[in-house]
């Protein structure tokens, strides 16, 4: 297995002589104004916290967008802080974007653009030229902080996400000292539907100016190919897969991304006198199965499938009812999107509906939570939930669900997971779903509440085998293996 000290040897080697940038659009730490003083906190998961990870072992700068009220109040003259607090381990550099920027940038072309022409879950994507304005400004910005930061040594870029797709390029075209590897961590369409895009060509013109593109699936690397070899006539090599644009070459692979299993059990040892009770003390659930879901609410996540499932479930089954709790663990997310808001509109009244339905002056089956909950305590909860649910119509990995199996006490908990999702290809023992499918999903939730221990033990060890094989650092050092391999 590989650890967190074969990353810092692998790096410290492959990186010599180079400075390492990670360039991303959410940062990991924010300072905020409190009434006691400005605090920190850390934000919730996502691949910030896996870059965050890396850049704790092996050092080097972050830069990201300054998010909370008091960033700019801690920040040297050339906005960069030292974080975390106490180890000081990397330079943290905050982009200050004005709200008209964040809003065409983030709300606007990544959000409502991006996001939904690379997901299949049929929303419509919105065409700006506003809102590409300010996301190819961002990107600029983005260029010209990690540009302020090279002397005249070499440099290695890591770039994260759909966010800036325009930043290698921009980076290639402004110095040729610097290597990039971009990963991609939303899934890429297939080219009939990527051709409506106005700005199409731009994208992928932007994203090949990286040295290597890594995606969680195979299919999006196909997509990829596809779509660059008809818009920009690239020559393809499929040995390994690498597309050839004017001058630049740039290689594709997928490499799954993995999370930080030792630190995960690390922090579950001090938790590990946890038991069920956990429910009733925090929300007076005292059913004898307890499902939990723990999810960003965004559209992809089939949240409303999810609920008609439950409702189904408990239809079908309804030996289950007065047994059964949902807990829901729901992070508010790009609220000032309307299709955001009418999605928590809508999961509020079928939350209800479901909840009247069934509800007895003792018992009701679901409850909602929608606020961000410390990482540590939502892993209490994995660790004694009975089943986790990860529906999502289309998701380039999800991490839920890998760190779902290794916390749950093997011979307890069940993930059941949409096929949907770029995990159900590492994690095929998972009881897999097709969300959109009510009834079969009802059914598979009943298997994986009613299966034998034996059945759970082996599956649940069998993912975690592969969770364990294939972590976080194993992740960085084969994208940084990639970038550099024939340069
Ligand atoms: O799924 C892609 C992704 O960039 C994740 O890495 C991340 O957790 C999520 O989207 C976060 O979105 P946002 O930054 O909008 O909260």
């Amino acid at each position: 297995m590989t650890t967190a000290d074969d990353l810092i040897k692998f790096a410290k080697k492959a990186l010599r002589n180079k400075k390492f940038i990670v360039a991303i659009q959410r940062e990991p730490y924010i300072h905020t104004e409190t009434p006691d003083g400005i605090k920190l906190q850390k934000t919730a998961g996502g691949a910030h916290i896996l870059l965050d990870g890396i850049l704790r072992q092996i050092g080097g700068l972050m830069v990201a967008i300054a998010s909370g009220n008091a960033d700019s109040q801690v920040v040297d003259k050339h906005n960069r802080v030292l974080v975390p607090p106490k180890e000081k381990a990397y330079t943290l550099k905050r982009i200050f974007l004005k709200k008209k920027e964040l809003d065409g940038f983030y709300y606007g072309f990544a959000n409502q653009t991006l996001w939904p022409l690379c997901h299949a879950v049929f929303v419509k994507p919105i065409f700006s030229a506003a809102w590409w304005d300010m996301y190819y400004k961002v990107n600029e910005k983005f260029a010209d902080a990690i540009i302020e930061e090279l002397d005249s040594e070499e440099a290695f870029v890591w770039v994260n996400d759909y966010h800036l797709a325009l930043l290698p390029k921009m980076l290639k075209d402004r110095s040729s000292k610097i290597t990039i590897g971009t990963f991609w961590h939303i899934p890429w369409p297939t080219h009939e539907i990527f051709r409506i895009c106005p700005w199409r060509k731009e994208l992928l013109q932007g994203l090949l100016g990286s040295d290597f593109i890594g995606f969680h699936r195979g299919y999006h690397v196909d997509n990829f190919t596809e779509c660059a070899r008809r818009e920009l006539g690239v020559i393809v090599d499929n040995e390994p897969r690498s597309l050839e644009y004017g001058q630049s070459q740039t290689k594709l692979a997928n490499i799954p991304a993995g999370i930080d299993y030792h630190e995960i059990k690390a922090k579950l040892e001090r938790h590990k006198n946890i038991n069920r009770r956990i429910f009733k003390t925090h929300y007076g659930i005292t059913t004898q199965y307890t499902v939990i879901g723990v999810d960003r609410i965004d559209y992809t996540k089939g949240l409303i499938e999810r609920l008609k499932i439950i409702d189904r479930f408990l239809e079908k089954y309804p030996e289950f009812q007065e047994k059964f709790t949902y807990l829901s663990i729901g992070a508010p997310s790009r609220i000032h999107i309307p299709a955001y808001k009418a999605l928590n509109r809508e999961i509020f009244d079928l939350v209800e509906k479901i909840n009247w339905k069934y509800s007895t002056s003792a018992w009701q089956p679901i409850y909602f939570i929608d606020r961000v909950l410390p990482r540590e305590r939502i892993f209490e909860y994995y660790r004694v939930a009975d089943a986790c649910l990860v529906t999502s119509l289309d998701d380039g990995m999800n991490l839920v669900a890998k760190e779902y199996v290794i916390c749950s006490e093997n011979d307890k908990g069940m993930l059941i997971l949409s096929k949907f999702t770029g995990a159900a290809k590492d994690l095929k023992t998972a009881v897999l779903i097709n969300p959109y499918n009510i009834d079969e999903s009802a059914d598979a939730m009943f298997s994986a509440l009613t299966m034998p221990k034996d059945e759970r033990i082996k599956r649940n060890k069998a993912m975690e085998v592969a969770i364990k094989e294939n972590n976080i650092y194993k992740w960085a050092i084969d994208f940084i293996n990639k970038t550099f391999e024939n340069l």
